[in-house]
């Protein structure tokens, strides 16, 4: 089986890039991790990638003029390893328009909102204080405007009354941790593709059962 490379991008813990790491390992997977990037040379996910034996680079941003030639770095970096999909995990700088055009349909990212609602950060603290009642994650394919772009997957996780900003992040992890090498299988198995500003699917059925909250007794 030819498999897909993926080119990780990540800024900190990395618990999404070891989701990815762990699924690769599974011999009917249909990718694998060619390099992981990391803009902070500290982040813990380039020691999950260095013991898992893959290629760790450290494309520091601070080391940079500009963003465009810290972008460039990163593009030949990806090129470098012929990296055919970009998953953005956790990799918290912001992006130019011209290497998100560059990586078109070929880049996605997950975000701890249910898009397009909560762009941006501090998302559950400010889906709390609304008073929502669920929260979520979305992988989308990225487009230059921050937070946007085809929607791949979502999860909506309830928002309980003690809900915190820290119980609301773990348990939507959870979720993003099985997302993810999900999402990222669909597109290496050709199941889903973008047509104009949507994700369209083969042969899966999206028409899954809702979630009302508080439930219905
Ligand atoms: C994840 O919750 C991810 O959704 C979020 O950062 C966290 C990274 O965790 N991404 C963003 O906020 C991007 N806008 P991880 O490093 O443990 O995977």
């Amino acid at each position: 089986m030819r498999k897909l490379k993926l080119g990780v991008m990540i800024s900190g813990s990395g618990t999404n890039l070891q989701a990815l790491i762990d699924a690769c390992v599974q011999k009917d997977y249909p990718a694998q991790i060619a390099v992981v990037i990391s803009n902070r040379p500290g982040a813990k996910g380039l020691e999950r990638a260095k013991d898992a034996g893959i290629d760790a680079i450290c494309v520091d941003h601070t080391t940079y003029d500009d963003r465009a030639s810290f972008e460039d770095a990163i593009h030949q970096c990806l090129k470098d390893h012929d990296v055919g999909l970009v998953c953005l995990a956790g990799f918290m700088r912001i992006l130019n328009a011209d290497f998100v055009n560059r990586w078109k349909d070929r880049m996605i990212n997950i975000h701890p909102s249910l898009l397009p609602s909560y762009k941006g950060l501090h998302t559950h603290a400010r889906a709390i204080e609304d008073g929502v009642r669920f929260g979520g994650c979305t992988i989308h394919f990225v487009r230059p405007e921050m937070d946007d772009g085809p929607i791949i997957m979502q999860a909506a996780v309830p928002i309980s009354e003690a809900e915190t900003e820290d119980s609301l992040a773990a348990k939507i992890l959870h979720y993003e941790h099985e997302m993810y090498p999900t999402a990222v299988r669909l597109i290496a198995e050709g199941n889903v593709r973008v047509s104009a500003r949507k994700c369209v699917f083969k042969d899966i059925d999206l028409d899954t059962a809702g979630l009302i909250s508080p439930a219905i007794k």
